[in-house]
């Protein structure tokens, strides 16, 4: 049976990707003469910030855009504020002059347009990377500048860590924005007790659970739409060292099945406090491996949990940093040609497998494309970890389910700017195959983890429920009345305006809920 539920699917997709191209006319695209104007003007009010193309500074922002499509586009300038009060008079100047504008911070999200504009200008976060620790209180804070690496190096000699990316090169920001996964705090936006942040008018303003404590809620899944963080303050945790490994098999029966057992007892024990796992499947250069992401916060190594040969097996034991910087980052490349998708699950080994297998089929006319990859990952959302993110607008979507629940990632690579058409359309055919074999089996969560979104998904739909949405959409009135951000910053997650009547609402979306489960 091509079920009902999978045609639902499909015109639900088409659904979205027709409201989406009437909302968002081609968010990156800016005509070149407002680009020319508002650089020009800007350099005029703070000369020594802003940079063209081919100077230092802009070609250094330029570089550290992790996916390459995004160092494809070309703003005509950035600027590069270095305190809340240069932010400020940015902004302020945006909207008095109705320029387009960027914002970046360690410039990792995935998609073209996410965090770079074509014309226009950026503006580069890169300069605001304070990091001050207070070992009394337990705290750290932070600039949204800095990528991890710093953090976690400026920490190590206090013997504390806090729940950053478990990549070096992400910056603070974007991956607090968007919301993951330490290893049991929740996500990382649940550490976060204080954000100093510039709203659409230019005035600077703390949010906390007792200043501004509905703003304080919104930032916690903020995307581009809330305001610019300038400081975050986070809890710190006592951490002195910790073990970690990165460890590929080949791919086969044994290994995916001992893997994605021991995964499953991972996924549903709720009284893990200290254990971190993710698994992915890569093809890569004809062959397919089954590899495991391992951290434990007490020092100690676990237990292989297959008796298959390794590959090959990173491990080391110390400082949060050193682990991540040695270790966890051989799990990515430092740049690529790539494009994503997330979908969430309940925890299922036959379903994991044969999405692997079923992408690697929808793939297969691309096999010899120069530099294809083709990967699967998955990580935990153990229901423990769901009641960390209570003080979150995702909460009530995620909690629905009542279940253990796994992101799952598909991520495409490749290095031939010539096969970036079939490789996105082939991505988002993956994406919504997978989207409908998870839903047939009744295993498929609403819930979308942002960072890890294709440009095309539907997050604040999906991954809040109608009513945290429609309390979303009252803050923004009332922290940006007249629209500001909407309008002129470009680029990340938007909410969904007022009247819109998509999938959220519609008959389509009823019925994935109650096929799902939900
Ligand atoms: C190699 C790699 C590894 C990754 N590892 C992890 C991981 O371990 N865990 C995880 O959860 N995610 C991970 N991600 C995903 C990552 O968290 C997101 O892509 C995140 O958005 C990147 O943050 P950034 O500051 O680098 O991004 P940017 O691209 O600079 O920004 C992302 C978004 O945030 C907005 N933004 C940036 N700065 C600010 C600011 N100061 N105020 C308001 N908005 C701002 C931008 O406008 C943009 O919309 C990884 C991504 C890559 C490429
Ligand atoms: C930028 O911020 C710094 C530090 O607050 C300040 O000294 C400087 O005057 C600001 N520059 C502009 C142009 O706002
Ligand atoms: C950090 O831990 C190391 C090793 O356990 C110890 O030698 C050092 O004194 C600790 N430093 C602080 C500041 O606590
Ligand atoms: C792996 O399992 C599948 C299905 O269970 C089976 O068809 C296949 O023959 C097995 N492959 C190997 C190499 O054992
Ligand atoms: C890819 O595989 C071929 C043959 O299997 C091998 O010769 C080559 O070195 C591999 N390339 C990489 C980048 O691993
Ligand atoms: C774990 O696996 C690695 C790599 O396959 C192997 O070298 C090591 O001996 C194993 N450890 C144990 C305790 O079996
Ligand atoms: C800026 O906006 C905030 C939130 O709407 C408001 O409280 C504040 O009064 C505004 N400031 C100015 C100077 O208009
Ligand atoms: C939801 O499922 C129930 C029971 O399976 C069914 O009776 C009902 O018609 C379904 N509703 C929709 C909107 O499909």
């Amino acid at each position: 049976m091509l079920s009902r539920a999978l045609k639902l699917l499909l015109l639900l997709t088409a659904a979205y990707l027709c409201v989406f191209a009437q909302e968002h006319p081609e968010p990156s695209e800016v005509r070149p003469s407002i680009g020319t104007s508002c650089c020009h003007a800007l350099s005029a009010m703070m000369p020594s910030m802003v940079f063209s193309n081919g100077t230092p500074e802009y070609d250094a922002r330029h570089m550290t855009y992790y996916s390459l499509q995004q160092q494809e586009l070309f703003p005509t300038c950035t600027v590069m504020p270095t305190s809340a009060v240069n932010v400020s008079l940015i902004v302020k100047f945006a909207n008095a002059n109705q320029c387009p504008f960027a914002v970046a911070s360690g410039g990792h999200m995935s998609w073209a347009g996410s965090s770079n504009i074509e014309g226009g200008f950026v503006i580069d976060m890169r300069s605001l990377n304070q990091i001050d620790i207070s070992v009394q209180d337990q705290t750290v804070m932070l600039g949204p500048g800095s990528p991890w690496t710093n953090v976690y190096n400026a920490m190590t000699p206090f013997n504390v860590t806090t729940t950053g990316a478990r990549i070096n090169t992400v910056g603070v920001a974007g991956f607090l924005l968007g919301a993951f996964a330490s290893v049991t705090k929740g996500f990382g936006a649940d550490n976060v007790f204080n954000y100093e942040v510039v709203l659409a008018n230019g005035s600077i303003v703390e949010a906390n659970k007792d200043m501004n404590s509905d703003l304080f809620w919104s930032l916690k899944f903020a995307g581009s739409n809330y305001g610019i963080v300038t400081r975050f303050d986070m809890n710190t945790y006592p951490s002195a060292a910790i073990w970690g490994a990165v460890i590929s098999y080949p791919y086969t029966n044994q290994s995916t099945s001992d893997l994605l057992t021991d995964y499953a007892n991972y996924g549903h024990d709720d009284s893990n406090t200290h254990i971190f796992k993710a698994i992915s499947f890569v093809h890569s250069n004809g062959t397919d491996t089954a590899s495991i992401v391992e951290v434990n916060l007490n020092p100690i190594p676990l237990a292989n949990v297959t008796s298959v040969p390794a590959l090959v097996s990173f491990e080391l034991t110390g400082p949060t940093h050193d682990v991540i910087s040695e270790v966890i980052a051989n799990a990515l490349a430092s740049t690529a040609r790539t494009e994503w998708y997330t979908i969430t699950t309940e925890i299922d080994s036959d379903l994991f497998t044969d999405i692997y297998e079923g992408g690697l089929k929808i793939f297969e006319p691309l096999e010899d494309r120069e530099g294809f990859t083709l990967a699967t990952g998955i990580q935990s959302f153990q229901k423990s970890f769901i009641e960390g993110a209570a003080g979150t607008p995702v909460y009530n979507a995620l909690k629905q389910p009542n279940a253990d629940l796994v992101c799952i990632l598909l991520m495409a690579t490749w290095t031939n700017p010539a096969d970036d058409v079939a490789m996105k359309a082939a991505v988002l055919q993956f994406g919504a195959w997978a989207e409908a074999e998870a839903l047939n089996r009744g295993l498929l969560a609403s819930y979308i983890y942002l960072n890890y979104a294709n440009e095309q998904q539907l997050i604040y739909e999906r991954s809040v429920t109608p009513n945290d949405l429609n309390t979303m959409r009252k803050i923004q009135k009332k922290y940006d009345p007249s629209g500001v951000f909407t309008q002129l910053w470009r680029g990340g997650y938007k909410i969904p305006q007022e009247g819109y009547t998509g999938p959220e609402t519609g008959p389509g979306f009823a019925e994935v809920q109650n096929s799902s489960g939900l």
